[in-house]
């Protein structure tokens, strides 16, 4: 038995496989986020620690766990944790959503320079990433900073618990913006930079490789064997994106949680010309870029239940199903919580643009989805820049239960579109993950091919296709124009 365990924002997830790829029971504990203000987002790394324990306990309550042999780990990127002289936290973790280094980011990229940055690291600093956290951990509360012995991501801290190990991983580790992406280890220049000694940051792994085995008290307080091992694990997109594989290049990613992803595995190393791309490592070894769109599911919950005040999503999503593509002119620009992918703009602004008095809901809800649809496919269109060629895309998450929305990315993308057998993201990449690290498998990308099994495609369709070809460039013009408002 595997076990994948995905520590999210608001919750663990556990996921127990078995050698063939089963998913046998998985097993969910909430903590809560908290938010000290708009921007500020916090969360205690023993609340975490306290949720993985009830977890196992959990999972383990009516199975067997003697043929456990190894656990994993996928997690919320970016965190950051830091531990004292005596391995206590010396302050709740910020977290990736976190949006209070707005000055330590003009810093970095601006007298720093995105030219040393992108050359030291592959990336620019973003206010959710790990370094501007860092600095402002330093110029804000020197007396924590003074107290640093061990900086770690979220899921390390739970894989140091279990093991006792001080590791992170390559794609994780991509997430700090303090790490070479390129060759794999962390950036001399970048820590230097922010004032890390170099002693403070866990060895590297890549997701896949074994970093120890859990300890005797882990494994005597849960009743799980001595010489489980633990493997390194990997950051919660690269975990999902092994879990649908998505492991080389033409079959990308697709994720639309709350945010959206655009991923694609590739061969070599690429930064984008303008680094709108995250550059990271990928979790099989090689290398990954992605985009991110902030508020993807979000935008359609917003529409759903906050604007209109119902959970009626199918009546909401068969009435935008009879509007004629492109929404008869009527456009929706998905930035309700400022966005990534392609503006990094913090302040960008959702917006309806283009009705007219015969307008209803249903229209408005398509505009929802294929607006979603064009922003995810402006990070397509940087893959497509940067040489990679997507033919296929795999979707995950919420979002990709309405069949009309894979349709529209479909034909706003013209790719095919799948959904997969085994739909447990991240965690179930984990479990993959230790699957590979405990030698079931000798590469990760033959664990995916061996495991993942498509369910359900979509094929685009001629006519709409050209029609989105019509409304797309329209949709693209439209943040341009309208960026001086949103100040
Ligand atoms: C990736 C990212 C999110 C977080 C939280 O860059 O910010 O995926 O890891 O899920």
């Amino acid at each position: 038995l595997y076990l994948g365990l995905d520590l999210g924002t608001s919750a663990v997830k556990l996921l127990l496989m078995d050698e063939k790829g089963e998913v046998l029971k998985t097993v969910s504990k909430s903590y809560s986020v908290h938010y000290l203000n708009q921007i500020w987002a916090e969360q205690n790394p023993n609340d975490w620690w306290n949720a993985v324990s009830e977890g196992i306990k959990t999972i383990f309550s009516d199975i067997d766990s003697s043929s456990l042999k190894g656990i994993s780990l996928s997690g919320q990127m970016h965190g950051l944790v830091m531990l004292d002289e005596n391995d206590e936290v010396i302050r709740p973790a910020i977290l990736w959503c976190d949006q209070r280094t707005e000055e330590e980011c003009n810093y970095l990229n601006n007298e720093i320079g995105k030219d040393k940055l992108s050359k030291w690291t592959g990336n620019i600093v973003l206010t959710g990433f790990t370094a501007p956290k860092v600095l402002w951990v330093k110029n804000n509360e020197p007396e924590n900073f003074d107290k640093i012995r061990k900086i770690m991501l979220p899921k390390d801290y739970i894989v140091y618990k279990l093991s006792g190990k001080f590791s992170t991983d390559v794609s994780d580790a991509s997430g700090t913006v303090f790490f070479d992406v390129e060759n794999r280890e962390w950036s001399q220049e970048m820590i230097d930079v922010l004032g890390i000694k170099k002693e403070w940051l866990p060895r590297v792994y890549e997701s896949y490789e074994a970093v120890g085995e859990i300890t005797h008290e882990v494994a005597e307080v849960f009743g799980i064997p001595n010489n489980v091992v633990v493997v390194a694990g990997a950051g919660d997109q690269a975990a999902g994106a092994i879990g649908i594989g998505a492991v080389r290049e033409g079959i990308a990613l697709v994720a639309l949680g709350t945010s959206g992803v655009v991923f694609s595995s590739t061969e070599n190393y690429h930064v984008d010309e303008k680094n709108s791309l995250h550059s990271f490592a990928h979790a099989n070894g090689k290398w990954h870029q992605m985009g991110v769109m902030l508020s993807a599911g979000a935008s359609l919950k917003w529409w759903i239940e906050s604007v209109n005040e119902t959970q009626f999503y199918q009546s909401y999503l068969e009435e935008a199903e009879k509007i004629p593509v492109g929404s008869e002119k009527l456009y929706y620009l998905p930035y309700l919580m400022g966005e990534r992918t392609p503006h990094n703009d913090i302040y960008a602004k959702g917006c309806f643009i283009g009705l007219n008095i015969t307008h209803k809901k249903a229209h408005m809800t398509r505009a929802v989805l294929e607006g979603v649809a064009y922003g995810l496919k402006d990070s397509l269109e940087l893959l497509r820049e940067i040489g990679v060629k997507v033919n296929r895309v795999r979707v995950s998450g919420g979002g990709t239960k309405s069949r009309l929305w894979r349709q529209i990315i479909a034909d706003v993308f013209n790719a095919k579109v799948e959904t997969i057998q085994s739909n447990e993201g991240s965690a179930y990449g984990a479990a993959i993950l230790a699957s590979v690290g405990t030698g079931l498998f000798d590469t990760v990308d033959e664990a995916c091919n061996t495991l993942i099994k498509v369910k359900e495609e979509v094929t685009p369709n001629t006519e709409d296709v050209k029609k989105y070809e019509q409304t797309y460039p329209k949709f693209k013009r439209l943040y341009t124009s309208l960026k001086e408002n949103f100040l």
